[in-house]
């Protein structure tokens, strides 16, 4: 039947066909009509709109200071007696009240853990991308800029008359890098052995006895040539031992435990760790794997987190339990073990063989013998069992208010979903320790929900979910990403009227991701970082950002401190 363009605009629920026949006439995304909106805002704020401004633009009432930026000393010392530098592209920030250990909630005096993702060679170790067309390798005091600049930071931080600001020379403050410390592996791959430090540290999330869980992400990136590629191959030596990243690293901000990598968890490219204790008291860790076509995983302890417990002891409950992978099509956990049956299975898998056939090339092995490589290989486990591939699992949350998981499909240009989109699974029986789950489309990104390309997540008390999104650097405000503008962050009611409308809060600077949204128990501070602002740039001469120094300056990843919350 044929349907006449008012009645095709009506069947979209535009509603604005004039600003639509306007746009025609440009012929630009830009020139949708403006994101609809069925409910109203938040009270708290008044939302802002798009920006492509090299500046971090917030709501009226709202102020954000720079806490610690690339490059800031710690006031602590390295292995060697340098001093300890904050990394590079600050990710994943969880905030420790300073009493947290004796039951505290100390909302002005704690321990931020950040993660830091990867180095941009731009700026991290002057290798430029001259120096990689023309094929030059890379120098060994280039490779050791980029593996301090990696890993995370733990900051002693208070807020006093002038805001938050790090604590000089506190015993807290301290780095782990890609050079060190060394880290163990516990569970069922520690066999590996110990780790040289930690790389790729995406975004992550917190235990209940206050320690933080930092996900290896992008390793694979370390020892490759290629325009993504760290090339730290380039000098024999200092390449990385790759089976060793990919892991949850767990790290102690106060300094009592000693960083593991928990190898019960699975290796693939760590996105997250969403946490939450079940009904039998086992703790139960959310994790996406941020690759086109990967999964979705759980891990579920095989014992449960005692009451009373030292912190040693419970840390152990990650080190056994049951590593499982989403399967959407039947709402389904599949566990990821080694069995007779599953062995079959794993041979037989088309995704394996392709896989092993292109680790044979390159001169290594991959076969699944033991639950140590079905861990390891998690993610060929986890196809050839049948789990869903997803269009790039980023960040998965637990709502506070119903135990629901929020997952983050950021986008796969390669299947037309360009903005991405969140889905919400609910656990049947709202138990997070069983094996069977529903699911919904909670919200999809694109100019008709005003996101694109969600991130990580976060959710306040009033159960809002606080998204920050991430469209690539070199797409922002070209094409279909045009409407967006900048990266921002956006508060989206989980229930009411507007339940499933996103509010833009915040606008980041050019070419930045914003990132690690994490809020003091209170509410009245939110910690986020600016994640590689300026990310074109070609060269140190042809700046594309100056944020947040302003002037000529070279742009510095960091973390703020955003305060005006009505308490
Ligand atoms: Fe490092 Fe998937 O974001
Ligand atoms: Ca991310
Ligand atoms: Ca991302």
């Amino acid at each position: 039947m044929p349907v006449s363009r008012r009645q095709f605009l009506t069947y979209l629920g535009v509603g604005v066909p004039v600003a639509f026949a306007g746009g025609g006439a440009s012929g630009g995304p830009a020139a949708f009509p403006a994101p609809r909106r069925r409910g109203e805002p938040p009270a708290f704020f008044k939302p802002i709109e798009p920006s492509s401004r090299d500046e971090l633009v917030l709501p009226a009432g709202f102020r954000a200071d720079v806490v610690v930026r690339w490059g800031d000393a710690l006031g602590s010392k390295a292995p060697d007696g340098t001093a300890e530098l904050f990394g590079f592209n600050n990710d994943f920030v969880a905030y420790f009240p300073i009493d947290a250990l004796t039951g505290g909630a100390n909302a002005a005096e704690g321990l931020l853990w950040v993660n830091h993702e990867y180095p941009n060679p731009v700026f991290v170790s002057g290798y430029s991308e001259a120096d990689a067309k023309a094929g030059r390798k890379k120098l060994v005091e280039q490779i050791v800029k980029e593996k301090l600049s990696v890993g995370g930071s733990v900051i002693h931080v208070k807020r006093g008359e002038g805001g938050w600001k790090p604590v000089a020379g506190s015993k807290y403050n301290r780095r782990l890098t890609a050079a060190y410390p060394e880290v163990a592996l516990t569970g069922p791959a520690g066999v590996l052995g110990p780790a040289n430090g930690t790389l790729a540290n995406c975004s992550g999330g917190v235990t209940p006895w206050h320690t933080a869980l930092s996900c290896e992400e992008n390793y694979p990136d370390y020892n490759a040539a290629g325009p993504y590629g760290y090339r730290w191959t380039d000098v024999p030596g200092m390449g990385i031992d790759e089976k060793k990243y990919g892991w949850v690293v767990e790290v102690d901000p106060f300094g009592e435990l000693p960083p593991v990598k928990h190898t019960a968890l699975g290796r693939f490219k760590h996105e997250n760790a969403a946490v939450r204790v079940g009904p039998k008291g086992r703790l139960v860790v959310y994790m996406g794997d941020d690759e086109a076509d990967q999964h979705l995983y759980k891990f579920v302890s095989e014992n449960p987190v005692k009451a009373g417990a030292s912190r040693a002891e419970k840390r152990k409950v990650l080190e056994s339990g049951t590593l499982y992978a989403a399967d959407l099509a039947n709402g389904k956990w599949v566990p990821l073990r080694y069995t007779p049956e599953n062995a079959k299975k794993f041979k037989e898998s088309r995704a394996f063989a392709a896989a092993a056939e292109a680790e044979k090339k390159a001169g290594g092995t991959l076969a699944i013998e033991s639950q140590a490589d079905v861990l390891t290989f998690a993610r060929f486990a986890a196809r050839a069992l049948g789990a869903t591939p997803l269009d790039r699992c980023e960040d998965c949350e637990v709502h506070p208010l119903d135990g629901s998981l929020y997952v983050a499909l950021t986008n796969s240009v390669g299947h037309g979903n360009l903005h991405g989109h969140i889905l919400r699974l609910v656990e049947d029986r709202d138990d997070p320790e069983g094996e069977s789950f529903r699911y919904e489309v909670f919200l999809a990104g694109g100019p008709q929900s005003g996101l694109s390309c969600p991130d990580n997540l976060a959710f306040d008390r009033a159960g809002n979910l606080w998204v920050v999104c991430d469209i690539s650097s070199n797409k922002l405000g070209t094409g279909a990403y045009k409407p967006f503008a900048n990266n921002g962050v956006f508060v989206v009611p989980t229930a009411g009227d507007s339940a499933g409308d996103a509010f833009q809060f915040a606008s980041g600077p050019v070419e930045c991701e914003v990132t690690g949204p994490c809020f003091t128990p209170d509410e009245s501070t939110l910690f986020l970082s600016v994640q590689h602002p300026g990310e074109e740039s070609k060269s140190l001469t042809e700046l594309t950002s100056h944020w947040p120094d302003g002037g000529d300056t070279a742009p510095r990843p960091a973390v703020v401190a955003i305060t005006g919350f009505r308490q």
